[in-house]
């Protein structure tokens, strides 16, 4: 351990992220099971909350904890936090860490997690403009803004904190997906089991690949590393069944193929809607949905967990 990462001695939280530039692949939905998965589970969360960052200008996660307000302008913006009425600006959102590289403040601000309904669920919310603003840093700024992630992210603080931190992307390649891939300690990738997605996939794979490198060569921070790809929205179709099996023979790919799966159920769509109750499909107990998320929650968590001793001990 002490080879791999002498400067992180101290324990670090996992950094879980959902990415694939394809939209409409389950990257919100799957990792909302996931952290309402954990959430759910004291023998994974050992007490401790889960973290979900949205990293997405669309906000799908913010608006599922309804932590957004709309301004005037019609643009999205985290709602005002209970513990910064004092303050000039009065929310906090992932765009925090990245004020100074686009200019508007000389140093950066930590994010302050908002809570939710669920007490073991925080939230960091997005902001549309700020985002924005992000996405245009110069391309020689860009890991400034990996930089500034890593520092908050790797902070023993938020390893005593937080269970896990689990990033939500959006779907197109932008430095703000560079940022949360120079700083995530895993990934997985969700894919719907179909011609177009099974290409994606694969190019998706060898850019993670370009991180993964990178990371390896980085000596004095934790690697990156894949944990797989997950078949989402599975319908018991021959097109499914063939495309499933296209990626289980690959000879590169098919050991990245994770030996669990989301059918295409409408609990999903239903629980993405937090009026809805119960508002996650784990607590649908005995029955089918909850079962399979629950399995690809443990598989995940396990496999994390198998790298407890380079993130210093994990959760
Ligand atoms: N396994 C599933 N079964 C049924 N609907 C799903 C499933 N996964 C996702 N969905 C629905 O598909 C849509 C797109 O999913 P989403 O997670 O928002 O994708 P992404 O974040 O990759 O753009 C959403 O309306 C969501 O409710
Ligand atoms: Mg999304």
């Amino acid at each position: 351990m002490s080879v791999l990462i002498p400067f992180y001695p101290h324990p670090v939280v996992p950094v879980i992220i959902s990415f694939n530039y394809k939209g409409g692949v389950g990257k919100t939905t799957t990792s909302r099971v996931l952290a309402q998965g954990v959430a759910d589970l004291p023998e994974l969360n050992k007490g401790k909350p889960i973290l979900i960052v949205d990293l997405d200008p669309q906000a799908n996660t913010t608006r599922r904890w309804q932590l957004h307000r709309i301004n005037e302008d019609g643009s999205l913006v985290p709602k005002d936090h209970p513990a910064l009425m004092e303050d000039d600006v009065k929310h906090s959102s992932i765009c925090d860490l990245w004020l100074d590289v686009i200019g508007v403040r000389e140093k950066p601000l930590v994010p302050v997690p908002y809570e939710t309904s669920n007490p073991l669920i925080h939230v960091i919310p997005a902001h549309e403009e700020l985002m924005a603003e992000v996405m245009r840093v110069p391309r020689d700024e860009v890991v400034k803004l990996g930089r500034n992630m890593r520092k908050w992210l790797r902070d023993p603080a938020l390893a005593e904190q937080y269970c896990a931190v689990v990033l939500d992307t959006q779907p197109s390649k932008s430095s703000l997906i560079d940022a949360a891939l120079a700083s995530a300690t895993h990934a997985y990738i969700p894919f719907v089991p179909e011609p177009q997605s099974v290409d994606g996939v694969m190019s998706m794979i060898m850019y993670a690949g370009r991180y993964i490198k990178e990371r390896r060569e980085q000596q004095n921070d934790v690697p990156l590393r894949l944990v797989g790809l997950l078949p989402n929205m599975v319908q018991r179709t021959r097109l499914h069944n063939q495309h499933i099996k296209i990626i289980r023979d690959h000879e590169v790919f098919s050991k990245y193929l994770m030996p669990v799966k989301l059918h295409k159920l409408i609990g999903y769509a239903e629980t993405d809607d937090w009026r809805n109750s119960p508002d996650q499909v784990t607590a649908l107990d005995n029955t089918n949905i909850a079962l399979e998320a629950k399995k690809f929650v443990k598989y995940l968590w396990n496999d994390v967990m198998q790298d407890a001793e380079i993130l210093g001990g994990g959760a």
